[in-house]
């Protein structure tokens, strides 16, 4: 898919008329990353926002025994780099590539030049700050308030609504969701295969679906 293609689909530059939009993509750059490469260090200085063209990337904090929490894995039109462009503070986070990735690289003279051009991209992108923050307060709430199974569940819930339906077409490992939720991968293996005992989720090759959204829901804490 070509640049400009990519970043009609971004939520953030869809308010842009076609003029703008072509200004955005005559500045932006594209670069490929490898699987697991680092595309951004924590407490590097922050001189560009990037949007994800193709592939996967996560974001992570690592502790000093090498041990990874994963905070959000973006993929196709989602973007990050915001936050030090924004507070003009180092990067929060490593962001690190799960798989060959293809990204679009905006400087940050640049992006700055577009958010205070266009109210329209400061509105979106609060937009998405706000949903951000919801997501890691609900985090917070699960890790506080609910045992592995249940915020296994809350876990593809939320994948699931994000991709408007009961089926998560993600490409998550197990090693994965349980770098997301705080738990081990075997912990993570074992209840996924109770959910599914239970008729609660179908897992394929291909995707996860959701067979029983009410009792899903209920091992949430949502009902
Ligand atoms: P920045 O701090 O510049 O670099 C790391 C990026 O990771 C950050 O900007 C955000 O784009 C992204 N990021 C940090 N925390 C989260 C989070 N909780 N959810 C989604 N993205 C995040």
């Amino acid at each position: 898919m070509s640049g400009t293609a990519v970043l009609e689909q971004v939520p953030l530059f869809s308010q842009l008329a076609p003029a703008e939009l072509q200004r955005v993509v005559d500045v932006a750059r594209e670069r490929t990353y490898p699987k697991n490469s680092v595309i951004l260090f924590e407490d590097d200085p922050g001189d560009a926002l990037y949007v994800v063209a193709q592939g996967q990337v996560k974001v992570v904090l690592i502790g000093e025994d090498g041990r990874e929490v994963i905070l959000s894995v973006l993929g196709q039109g989602e973007f990050f780099g915001e936050m030090a462009l924004i507070d003009d503070e180092p990067r929060s986070a490593h962001v690190i590539a799960m798989e060959d990735s293809t990204l679009i690289v905006l400087r940050r003279e640049d992006f700055q030049g577009i958010l205070r051009q266009s109210p329209g991209i400061a509105l979106a992108l609060l937009k998405e700050l706000s949903r951000r923050l919801r997501r890691v307060d609900e985090k917070v709430g699960s890790l506080v308030l609910l045992d592995v199974n249940g915020r296994v569940a809350q876990l593809l819930l939320e994948l699931a609504d994000e991709e408007g339906g009961e089926r998560i077409t993600r490409r998550l490992t197990h090693h994965t969701i349980a770098q997301m939720i705080g738990s081990s991968r075997e912990t993570v293996s074992r209840t996924m295969r109770e959910l599914v005992d239970r008729g609660l989720i179908e897992v394929s090759r291909k995707d996860i679906t959701i067979r029983d959204r009410g009792a899903l829901e209920a091992a949430a804490g949502r009902s």
